[in-house]
C-alpha cells in the first residue's frame, strides 16, 4: 500500500490538506492524538508516544510532518521519527515550518537541515497564517472582545498566508511523486500587511471596528504567559514581533502559484470568506 500519512492531521493544515489529497484521489492517513472514530483510516499519533511513530508510517510513502508544536526543541523527538521514515522507505516528506525563525529556538533550523538531508524532503517555510485572525487564537479572540489588536510590531509587515493555500501548496507536492520538488519553499500570500492595515481591511469589510494597541515587546511576551504559553515560547514569540517592525519578515514569494497554478488568496478575500466571526 502507498499513500500519504498526515501529521497533524487534525489541525488547521492537517485538515484542509487530507480534504485536498482526497479530493485528489489519493490515499490518506491523519494522525493525531485522538484520531477520529469515524474515520476507518485515522490513526493515533503521539510525538511524546514514540511507539506510535511505526504503526503510523507503516505501508506510507509520503509524509507531512508537523513538527511538534509550542516546542522550542523539536529534535529529540523529530530525529527518531526521520530515522523510522527513512527505514520505512518514504520517498517524499514535506515539512510545515516557519518562515520566521524563533530567536531562542536555533534547532529549527538544524531540524530543516535535517528534513532536507531525507529522501524527498521538503522544507515549506510558512508566513504567518491568515487563520491567527479565527478563533480561538488569542489575536482574534481579543478582536472578539475588545475589537482590538495587542501588537509590538508597529507598521511592520508581514506575508501573511491562507492556511489552505499552504495545504493546497503541500498537496501538490505530496499527490504525485512524479512532481520535481525543491527541498524549501517560502509560502506567503499575495502580499506584505501590517496589523494596522489588518484591522482597516476587517473594519472596512465587516463594519466591525478593530483599532490597534500599541505595546512593547515584554508586554507582550507577559500577555502570552498570561493566556497560558511556556515562558520561553511566550517570550521567542514576543521577540518575533520586534523583527517585524524592523521589517525583516516583509517577505513575499511566488511559490504557491508555482505548486497550484493558482494565485493565493489575498486578506480581503480570507476576510469575505469568514464574515460570521467579526458580525453578530
Ligand atoms: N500560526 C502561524 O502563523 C504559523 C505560521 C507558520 C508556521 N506555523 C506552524 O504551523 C504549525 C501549526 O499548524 P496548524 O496551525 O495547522 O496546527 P494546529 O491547528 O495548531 O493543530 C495542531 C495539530 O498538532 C497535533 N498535535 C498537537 N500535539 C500533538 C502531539 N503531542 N502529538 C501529535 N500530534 C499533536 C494536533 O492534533 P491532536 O490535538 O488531535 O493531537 C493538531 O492536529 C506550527 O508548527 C507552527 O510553527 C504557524
Amino acid at each position: 500500500m502507498s499513500g500519504v500519512l498526515v501529521t497533524g492531521g487534525t489541525g488547521k493544515t492537517g485538515k484542509a490538506l487530507v480534504q485536498e489529497l482526497r479530493d485528489a484521489g489519493v490515499p490518506t492517513r491523519p494522525a493525531g492524538r485522538t484520531p477520529a472514530a469515524a474515520d476507518p483510516d485515522a490513526i493515533r499519533f503521539d510525538w511524546s508516544d514514540p511507539a506510535t511513530y511505526g504503526p503510523a508510517l507503516d505501508g506510507m510513502d509520503r509524509v507531512f510532518l508537523l513538527p511538534p508544536v509550542e516546542s522550542v526543541d523539536p529534535m529529540p523527538l523529530v530525529e527518531p521519527f526521520l530515522r523510522q521514515a527513512q527505514r520505512a522507505g518514504v520517498q517524499r516528506l514535506v515539512m510545515l515550518g516557519s518562515a520566521i525563525v524563533l530567536p531562542n529556538a536555533p534547532s529549527a533550523v538544524e531540524m530543516a537541515a535535517q528534513v532536507q538531508a531525507q529522501p524527498g524532503g521538503v522544507v515549506l517555510r510558512a508566513s504567518g497564517f491568515m487563520q491567527n485572525f479565527l478563533r480561538p487564537h488569542p489575536l482574534a479572540e481579543r478582536i472578539h472582545r475588545h475589537g482590538e489588536i495587542r501588537s509590538a510590531a508597529g507598521d511592520g509587515r508581514v506575508g501573511w498566508v491562507d492556511v489552505r493555500d499552504v495545504a493546497a501548496g503541500a498537496a501538490a507536492l505530496l499527490a504525485d511523486l512524479g512532481v520535481d520538488a525543491r527541498s524549501d519553499y517560502l509560502i506567503t500570500g499575495p502580499h506584505g500587511m501590517s496589523y494596522p492595515q489588518a484591522a482597516q481591511i476587517i473594519t472596512a469589510r465587516t463594519g466591525r471596528q478593530v483599532r490597534v494597541e500599541r505595546v512593547t515587546e515584554e508586554e507582550q511576551a507577559a500577555a502570552y504567559r498570561g493566556a497560558g504559553m511556556p515562558t520561553g515560547f511566550a517570550t521567542a514569540l514576543a521577540a518575533v514581533e520586534r523583527g517585524i517592525e524592523e521589517g525583516r519578515e516583509d517577505h513575499v514569494s511566488t511559490a504557491v502559484l508555482e505548486l497550484t497554478g493558482r494565485p493565493p488568496r489575498a486578506f480581503a478575500e480570507f476576510v469575505a470568506d469568514h464574515m460570521y466571526e467579526w458580525t453578530r
